[in-house]
């Protein structure tokens, strides 16, 4: 299939990339670069041998996106531009309603127009709120706490009633836990502006020594050792979901969480991290980070049954992929 990647030379976009061109599909990127760099996408072609054409636009530019379709004859689209950053979006609420729901309702647009029938739309585990977990499909969402979540919450929504209106439409809501680690090959992987939110990419600068110490932020949650819990998954895998989603849709909207199922505390990440890659972390606890909750985690159930879809790689795996990137490549490819 020829697929549009919307912020294929992201973080997880990029991998996205890798995984569809090694399974045949090719890719036409459209990304802004607001949060990544064109060579990322120099680094994909480097991992498959194979070309990505990229046009650097701004989803949200209807214009630009019509353009874009009618250029290309798309079977399929993978939403994934959009702003991210949780603390940001409260500062700046504004930012993230007009980039993240403009951008998918000006995509859906475009592919009523043009014919284009499948939607594979980013979203998030936070839509779930503070709900028991694990978190499954099926549960009604909690409000979101933050103007990110919230819309991804409204996105869902929006995709929802567009695909009730085209019925022709298959359209998968991912639901992506926590992504972490990077390609194999140490060439792509998560790469921060600035000081990291997320706490893989804040480990492996503290491991690097950019920063002098890992903040866990409260010891006192009602979880196995007071840290808090999350389903971290690599990215490999949450790509090749991406890919079995694509492959698998059936009409209409399905909903799947791409997770492992497993929740892991920060203090076991520490320790995983400090066996993978034999050393040791510096670390001290503080405050809670307002916002945050206890335990998330998947139920991942759906998407094996449905897409056949597991994740296979390890929290070594992570681990140890997420170092290598940091290691060799960070220190010269980080964002301006
Ligand atoms: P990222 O910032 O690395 O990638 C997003 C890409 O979109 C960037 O390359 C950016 O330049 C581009 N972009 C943003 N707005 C754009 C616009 N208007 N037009 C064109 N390009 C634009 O983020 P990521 O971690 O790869 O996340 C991808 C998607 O997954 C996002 O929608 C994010 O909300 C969602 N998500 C991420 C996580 C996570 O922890 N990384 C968790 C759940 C959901
Ligand atoms: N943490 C620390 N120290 C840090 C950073 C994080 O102790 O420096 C802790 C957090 O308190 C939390 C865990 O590590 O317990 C994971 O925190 P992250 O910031 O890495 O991830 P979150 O679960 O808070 O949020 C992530 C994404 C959101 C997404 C959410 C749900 O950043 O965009 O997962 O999937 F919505």
């Amino acid at each position: 299939m020829n697929i549009l990647v919307t912020g294929g030379a992201g973080y997880i976009g990029s991998h996205t990339c890798v995984s569809l061109l090694e399974t045949g599909h090719t890719v036409v990127v459209a990304d802004n670069l607001c949060n990544s760099r064109a060579d990322t996408l120099d680094r994909v072609k480097q991992i498959t041998g194979k070309d990505v054409i990229f046009s650097r636009i701004d989803v949200t530019d209807e214009a630009a996106v019509n353009s874009l379709f009618a250029d290309y004859s798309f079977d399929g689209v993978i939403h994934f531009a959009g702003h991210k950053a949780v603390g940001e979006s409260v500062a700046k609420p504004l930012k993230y309603y007009r980039n993240n729901i403009i951008s998918t309702i000006v995509l859906a647009e475009a592919c009523q127009r043009y014919g284009v029938k499948r939607f594979v739309f980013s979203s998030s585990a936070t839509v779930y709120g503070d709900n028991e977990v694990p978190f499954v499909e099926s549960m009604p969402l909690l409000p979101a706490t933050n103007p990110y979540g919230e819309t991804k919450a409204v996105c869902e929504r929006i995709l929802i009633d567009a695909a009730k209106a085209n019925p022709d439409w298959s359209v998968a809501l991912l639901r992506y836990f926590n992504p972490v680690g990077a390609h194999e090959s140490g060439l792509i992987g998560d790469a921060p502006d600035g000081i990291p939110n997320n706490l893989m990419p804040y480990i492996t600068q503290v491991a690097k020594g950019k920063l002098d110490k890992l903040r866990i932020f409260g010891d006192d949650y009602p979880t196995v050792d007071g840290t808090g819990v999350r389903d971290y998954i690599h990215v490999m895998d949450l790509a090749e979901g991406h890919v079995a989603a694509l492959d698998k849709l059936t009409s209409g909207v399905h909903v799947y969480n791409l997770g492992t199922g497993q929740g892991t505390s920060v203090l076991q990440l520490v320790k995983a991290f400090e066996d993978a890659n034999g050393m040791k972390l510096s670390c001290a606890i503080v405050a809670r980070r307002p916002g945050d909750i206890a335990e998330c985690y998947a139920n991942a159930s759906k998407a094996k049954r449905e897409l056949g879809w597991v994740a296979k790689r390890d929290l070594l795996e992570m681990c140890r992929d997420a170092w290598r990137f940091e290691k060799n490549f960070m220190g010269s490819c980080l964002h301006s």
